[in-house]
């Protein structure tokens, strides 16, 4: 009965230069995100920086939705509005995070499982009374000598397609995110590789669980050299790799691929977005789904001083219209200079 309904919010979330704000943290992440710049992480801190985020004026030019905590998605505004009003008012569709996060997968070292499918319809049903319209889950593959291997692959690839055929049968559009992580040594074509073959394990599983791929997006990893690579690749190669890889792997029925950013500089991030942007036709939206490189200048910017709020909000906006400029194609550098 949603079917209509739910391909018309999946392609509404990668509207034209619009894209997705990650403002998923669970406590433990934001924990860590709040001490890098000096913040205690209470509930009241959290609550105002959710606040700041949401409250940023004339955001949903270039937002279409934010992922929200389960925390977060109960919360109000300091005016006693709820967070999720305060997203409509700005033309944002409010999200979910789903998964319950990823655990050590036994037997399998150095590998992830992520969990959270008990229970899993009850929760769907709460999350689409409070008003989200669509869901999150993130799978963790590691890049190592000996893995990810194929148990690992394909144990995170049928907890996905359960996660999104149960979001679809709830009437809200699933966000299928397998992150190959750019932790790691290995080269570009390495991380090429191991993200092919992820994904095709990932649109296996999606098929054998009835998902309907013109009702999900597709969360991936940029292509890129490992993190602690000494050949790091350019721009353009990035671009490249991710565009091949996604080519043969991603069937044209998913009507977009909402990219994280996974520790990138958010520059980088967003020059990665312009370039594939600029190579010409595919069947896909290619949009954003950033977390770090849409909030770390934001996060830095406010300190957790109220005083700061109108500045933070304004870092904000200026990446949220770089990565929308680099949604058509027209990102340059030197105007993020102008704006700052
Ligand atoms: P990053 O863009 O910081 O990788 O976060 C996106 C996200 O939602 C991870 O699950």
């Amino acid at each position: 009965m949603f079917n209509t309904q739910i391909e018309a919010t999946a392609r509404a979330l990668v509207a034209r230069g619009k894209g997705i704000l990650a403002a998923d943290e669970s406590t433990g992440t934001i924990e860590k995100r709040f001490k890098s710049v000096g913040v205690a992480c209470t509930e009241e801190n959290r609550r105002a920086y959710r606040e700041l985020l949401f409250t940023t004026p004339g955001l949903g030019e270039f937002i279409s939705g934010v992922i929200l905590f389960d925390e977060t998605i109960r919360k109000k505004a300091a005016d006693g509005t709820r967070f999720v009003e305060v997203l409509h008012r700005q033309g944002i569709i409010p999200g979910i995070k789903v998964d319950k996060g990823a655990k050590v997968l036994a037997g399998f070292a150095g590998e992830k499982i992520t969990e959270g499918l008990d229970g899993l319809r009850e929760r769907l049903a709460e999350y689409r009374e409070l008003g989200a319209r669509f869901t999150k889950w993130r799978a963790v593959i590691t890049v190592g000598a000996a893995i990810p291997t194929d148990p690992c692959l394909r144990a995170n690839a049928h907890a996905l397609a359960r996660f999104a055929a149960l979001s679809q049968e709830a009437g809200l559009v699933p966000i299928v995110e397998p992150e190959v992580l750019m932790d790691g040594d290995h080269a570009i074509q390495r991380h090429g590789e191991v993200t092919q073959r992820t994904l095709r394990i990932v649109f296996d599983a999606l098929a054998e669980h009835r998902v309907r791929l013109e009702a999900m997006l597709l969360k991936p990893n940029m292509v890129l050299a490992g993190q602690e690579c000494p050949q790091q690749a350019g721009v353009s190669d990035v671009a490249d790799a991710t565009l091949r890889c996604m080519k043969r792997t991603v069937p044209a029925a998913v009507p977009g691929l909402v990219f994280l950013s996974g520790g990138q500089s958010e520059v980088r991030a967003t020059e990665h977005l312009n370039a594939m942007n600029q190579c010409g036709a595919v069947p896909w939206e290619l949009s954003f789904s950033f977390g770090r490189a849409l909030q770390a200048p934001v996060l830095s910017a406010w300190a957790g001083l109220p005083a700061n709020a109108a500045g933070a909000q304004k870092q904000l906006l200026l990446r949220a219209c770089s990565n929308s400029a680099a949604r058509l194609a027209r990102y340059s550098n030197s105007r993020e200079a102008l704006q700052t």
